[in-house]
């Protein structure tokens, strides 16, 4: 395994010999890049926003957790790997890393989908903890997780293990009206998880039903009608609200009035939701990429210096810069 990172304490630093003076000190961090709609480009998201971290010298792991269409191999040119997620999930291996391969490109590993169409009802919830223990015991310094379309519980379940989610959507109807369905069902998920709202499970259960007989839309109906039930733990849902911190890309923009979506979005989450939906940019519409699909390589690599290139570049800058000051402030 090619390496070219020092670890001291729990800090991972980047050598500066093979790094750009940009990569300095981060703790490691894992992104999820998720949505609601199939083919809105999570997985060309999850392989550039790799493929562009490595590039910075950044130890960058993927691991392609779609687990009804693994694909992830085929955008970053990689031919089937002996080992994939299958192996893991079966349990013909029992460590997750054994499942690891490097791809061509130098600080950029992967772990390939599972081969077969799993379905998730064979795959215990234990099993899943144990992958999403396995995942963070990686050491690299940055794990990317590319999701599945859909709102499953595991698929949320991954999304909100990360300290970064990404929603990925594309500026048409359907797809932003996805976007917000998962953006919901994360939400949700989350409150589940924690045992303080227990007592407020049928209403949350109630709220993730389309239709429910209690009307309760968004988030902030849930807020209000825990407020009218319970006052108190209406502040610590408040609270747990001010928590969630999903992003947001709109890709596959084609205008300033695409471009503009994400900022709607933003707003619509903010107003009817009560979240704060991180726009994190765009990336434009770019008519070279099922060229590189189809020549298997990644589009980074075929067009280092196309626009795409330029809008993840500056993803990655931004959210390397977020990490940063998270690190700062919780050293
Ligand atoms: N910015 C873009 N410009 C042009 N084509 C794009 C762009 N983003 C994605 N595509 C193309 O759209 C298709 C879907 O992309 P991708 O496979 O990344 O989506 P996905 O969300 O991972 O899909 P799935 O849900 O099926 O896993 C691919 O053929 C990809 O090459
Ligand atoms: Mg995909």
């Amino acid at each position: 395994m090619e390496t070219n990172i020092l670890y001291r304490d729990n800090r991972i630093m980047a050598d500066p010999a093979q790094t750009s003076h940009r990569s300095q000190y981060f703790k490691k961090q894992i992104w999820a890049i998720g949505g609601g709609k199939g083919g809105v480009g999570k997985s060309l998201l999850s392989s550039s926003l790799a493929f562009a971290l490595a590039k910075q010298g950044l130890s960058t792991l993927v691991i392609d957790l779609d687990l009804g269409g693994a694909n992830l191999h085929t955008v970053l040119g990689q031919s089937p790997p002996q080992r994939c997620l299958s192996d893991f999930l079966n349990g013909t291996v029992s460590e997750l890393k054994d499942c690891i391969v490097q791809t061509q490109y130098p600080n950029l590993q992967m772990i390939a989908g599972a081969k077969d169409d799993l379905k998730i009802t064979q795959i215990s919830r234990e099993k899943i903890k144990f992958l999403l223990n396995q995942i963070d015991q990686m050491k690299h310094q940055f794990v990317i997780l590319d999701l599945g379309a859909g709102t499953s519980s595991y698929t949320l379940d991954f999304f909100n293990f990360a300290q970064v989610g990404i929603i990925t959507a594309l500026p048409e109807p359907t797809s932003i009206e996805n976007a917000y369905r998962f953006l919901k069902a994360c939400y949700y998920n989350r409150l589940l998880d924690q045992p303080q709202f227990e007592s407020i499970r049928p209403l949350i259960e109630a709220a993730m039903t389309p239709n429910n007989s209690l009307g309760i839309q968004s988030p902030q109906q849930l807020l209000n009608e825990v407020n009218f039930q319970n006052p108190t733990l209406a502040n610590e849902l408040k609270n747990s609200i001010k928590d969630f911190k999903p992003r947001l890309v709109i890709n596959q923009t084609r205008s300033q009035t695409d471009v503009d979506v994400g900022f709607s979005m933003k707003s619509v989450a903010k107003k009817y939701f009560g979240v704060d939906l991180d726009y994190l940019g765009y990336i434009e519409y770019e008519p070279n990429v099922w060229q590189s699909v189809r020549r298997m390589k990644p589009i980074l690599a075929e067009y280092p210096h196309s626009r795409i290139a330029i809008h993840i570049d500056r993803i990655v800058n931004y959210l390397l810069k977020q990490a940063r000051i998270e690190h700062t402030l919780t050293d």
